[in-house]
């Protein structure tokens, strides 16, 4: 992992499902796309609250591998939402030091996509304040049968650690804090395994709508819960007790 360490009590990596873009813009009788554009706004609000408070890693879901169901104007929009933002976004992006990188499958996506994804990961490599990573035409089963099979065709055993390292989000630790928006109260295939202990926050308010004050909701959340990985609270006391002799 090459970014910073985030200060004590600040989750080091939070992932978001970015839901309710839709529901947003048909709320104001708006085409759904115009939905995404505001939670593209919304994204860049985020990013900016995240390198305010020190998130090393923010990790976003923006296109899953199920998302080629939704009508082809969608598709087409949100594809060239993402390729129009990269270039808008990135002299900021090199300005804050943020390093991107694209978690998915790269098969299917078009030519000009697919350059747009390398061309911004190759251009922020560098930057070491925060990692951005942006799941686009991801999902979790995908990353894990991927992990798989490579292990499998270059003859690797398959052990936890082992998978760990062949998946897409290899660069980063596991995500701290997951956050879903849109009142929703599932992962609908988003880090499925990397999701194994990290604490989960559900908000009600739609993705466009989501701000700092209800990201530093999330984070005071977050703080107050015992992480115990499984073990009891008396251990993790008698820990502490030890580490602070
Ligand atoms: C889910 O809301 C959101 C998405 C499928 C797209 C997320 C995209 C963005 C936040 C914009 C940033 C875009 C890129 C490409 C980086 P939904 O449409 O399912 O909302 P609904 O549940 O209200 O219908």
């Amino acid at each position: 992992m090459s970014a910073v360490t985030s200060p004590g009590g600040t989750p080091q990596h939070i992932a978001i499902v970015m839901d309710g873009n839709g529901r947003w813009a048909t709320r104001r009788f708006l085409p759904r796309l115009a939905g995404h554009r505001q939670g593209m706004e919304s994204l860049r609000r985020c990013i900016r609250a995240c390198l305010d408070r020190g998130v090393a890693v923010l990790t976003v879901f923006a296109f899953s591998s199920e998302n080629w169901n939704r009508p082809a104007d969608e598709v087409s929009g949100l594809m060239e939402l993402l390729v129009t933002a990269l270039a808008k976004e990135m002299p900021q992006l090199q300005a804050d030091q943020v390093q991107v990188h694209f978690v998915g499958e790269r098969a299917g996506l078009s030519d000009k996509v697919r350059t747009g994804l390398d061309q911004a990961e190759a251009a922020t490599a560098g930057n070491r304040r925060l990692v951005l990573n942006v799941c686009f035409n991801y999902g979790g089963r995908w990353d894990v049968a991927q992990a798989a099979a490579r292990l499998a065709a270059q003859g690797q055993p398959i052990t936890e650690l082992s998978l760990h390292q062949a998946m897409a989000l290899a660069h980063v630790p596991d995500p701290d804090l997951i956050i879903r928006t849109g009142g929703e109260l599932r992962l609908s295939n988003f880090l499925l395994w990397q999701a194994a202990y990290a604490e989960l926050y559900f908000s009600e308010r739609l993705w466009p709508d989501f701000d700092e004050a209800e990201l530093d909701h999330a984070i005071s959340e977050y703080a107050r819960r015992e992480r115990r990985y499984g073990q009891t609270s008396e251990q993790l006391g008698m820990a502490a007790d030890q580490k602070a002799a």
